[in-house]
């Protein structure tokens, strides 16, 4: 295991133990926009990882969700301009589930070099799973390699997909897709946690998801386990995925071919 790695998977660990120790607690939270919220907790997290990785390697960037959180910053100018290692954090992926007690949400850490995600690291701390993968070297849960599912037929397959917190149209173009492909799946799963949507096809428990106005924190640790666990991401509309995508489409190879013809 690379040392990058290994100070990933120990950071979303611990942020892990912080988040769920305060689980319980009266937040304070702050509405950032639409059904799209912040609390202390997304700040502490992120402040403990930010330390930890900085600790290691000081000479890296950061682009993390809180910090990007003012609005006054262009985020696809931000990310340009920064050099050499850079850590994209999403200290707690899916705050809305958090807030409401629903356990349906992890920790995010990814590292990237040239534009390329080479480090993926996602830590559900309700279930004590830790789904981590490096560029070329396949993606695990808790050490035990996985793979995404090897369903060819839409009728079989499960599709999750997050609802977007504040783009009214956004949500409109998603219930469009959905009216389109609805009688065509096996099933559909709705939670709002963009890295666990992407871990969960990597290891097969759904086949494909898709996700519109979403960021790089968001999803980057989860795109490298779908690509690692032999999966293949997009765009939305089909074109190639970048670090500035806002939008995924992830899924076995087979389905994902037969989606796009579809949609
Ligand atoms: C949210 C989740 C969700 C997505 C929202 C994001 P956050 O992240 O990833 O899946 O639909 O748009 O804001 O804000 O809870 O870290």
């Amino acid at each position: 295991m690379s040392c990058f790695l290994d100070v990933a998977e120990k950071a979303a660990k611990e942020a892990g133990k912080i988040v769920i120790n305060h689980i319980h607690e009266k937040h304070i939270v702050e509405n950032k926009a639409g059904f799209d919220f912040v609390t202390e907790i997304d700040k502490l997290s992120e402040k403990f990882i930010h330390d930890s990785i900085s600790s290691a390697y000081p000479d890296h960037s950061f682009f993390c969700e809180e910090q990007m959180s003012s609005g006054t910053i262009d985020e696809d100018s931000y990310l340009k301009s920064l050099k050499g290692y850079t850590w994209i954090v999403d200290a707690l992926d899916g705050t809305t589930n958090f807030i409401r007690g629903i356990p349906q949400f992890a920790i995010s850490i990814a590292l990237i070099f040239n534009c390329e995600i080479i480090v993926g690291v996602v830590y559900d701390p309700n279930r004590d799973e830790l789904f981590s993968a490096e560029k070329g070297k396949g993606a695990f849960l808790n050490g035990q390699q996985i793979f995404v599912s090897e369903k060819t037929f839409l009728e079989d397959t499960i599709l999750s997909l997050g609802f977007p917190a504040s783009d009214l149209y956004k949500r409109a173009d998603i219930m469009k897709k959905l009216t389109r492909i609805s009688m065509k799946i096996g099933s559909l799963r709705v939670f709002n946690c963009a890295s666990l949507l992407l871990c969960y096809v990597s290891c097969g428990r759904t086949d494909w998801t898709f996700e519109e106005g979403i960021h790089l924190w968001d999803m980057a640790a989860g795109i490298l386990l779908v690509k690692e666990a032999g999966g293949t991401v997009l765009n939305i509309d089909g074109t190639p995925f970048s670090i500035f995508s806002k939008s995924n489409l992830a899924g076995n190879k087979e389905i994902i071919k037969k989606v796009i013809e579809l949609l």
